[in-house]
């Protein structure tokens, strides 16, 4: 089953930038921050035309797919309750400078398993966070575009990887299939794809040397 109600949690740079293409594609849009409503509805109007801003619960609510745009080191704040059994895009990643120290990402091989120990009932899926917020715009192409760009989206269900696929596909990206959750690492700060921009060979090309390293670090020293 397609989405349709978009719930953005966040309505910072990341947050308005994916409401402001999910309008464009044609899905219902609601949008929260950490408070009262009031307090971002005239930002939401100018940077999202077309979003309601509402209460986070409403939002996680109301949405067939619910996208975290929080700082990280905020992931406790989420509802663990309120995000069980919802379909969930984790747009977030570690910056130290930003998010501090997170001893709990020692414990964990990507964030976004960090992210889902925190709210284990959700069907939890990694993409957008490998592109800057301006380019979800700057980026955005129709599909068969010669110069499209292709975006990785992991998890560890093959029908909500599918779903969050199809969502970032009407984006305007060519969303490419990166396996589990764990495989996430491959585009998480400080690796070729959150660094570089690529198309969808180039992004599959990348994925796969990834996935090679990975399995060369298990094979034991002889
Ligand atoms: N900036 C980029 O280009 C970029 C690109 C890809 C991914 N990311 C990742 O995306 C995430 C958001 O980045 P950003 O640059 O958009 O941050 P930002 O501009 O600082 O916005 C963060 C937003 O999160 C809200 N928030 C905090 N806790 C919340 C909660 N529990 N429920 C609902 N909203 C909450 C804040 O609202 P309050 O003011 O009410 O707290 C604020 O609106 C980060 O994890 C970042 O690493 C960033």
């Amino acid at each position: 089953m397609s989405t349709t109600t978009i719930g953005i949690l966040g309505a910072g740079k990341v947050g308005t930038g994916v409401a402001r293409q999910a309008l464009k594609a044609g899905y219902r849009v609601l949008i929260a921050a950490s408070g009262d409503p009031k307090d971002i509805s005239l930002i939401i109007s100018v940077m999202a035309p077309g979003a309601e801003a509402v209460t986070a619960a409403e939002a996680m609510a109301a949405a067939d797919l619910v996208v975290l745009s929080v700082p990280l080191h905020k992931f406790r704040t989420l509802d663990p309750t309120a995000l069980s059994g919802k379909l969930v895009l984790d747009t977030m990643n570690y910056w130290r400078d930003t998010n501090g120290d997170m001893p709990e990402l020692d414990e964990a091989p990507s964030s976004s398993e960090m992210v889902l120990a925190h709210i284990p009932g959700a069907r939890l899926a990694k993409s957008l966070n490998h592109i800057g917020y301006h380019e979800l715009e700057l980026d955005s192409r129709p599909a068969g575009a010669p110069d499209r760009r292709a975006l990785a989206v992991a998890s560890d269900h093959d029908d909500t990887r599918a779903l969050v696929l199809e969502f970032v596909e009407r984006l305007g990206f060519d969303a490419v299939d990166a396996g589990s959750l764990a495989r996430g690492a491959a585009f998480e700060p400080g690796t070729p794809i959150f660094t570089g921009s690529y198309d969808e060979a180039g992004l599959q090309a990348e994925l796969l040397a990834h996935a090679a390293g990975a399995e060369m670090d298990l094979t034991p020293a002889r």
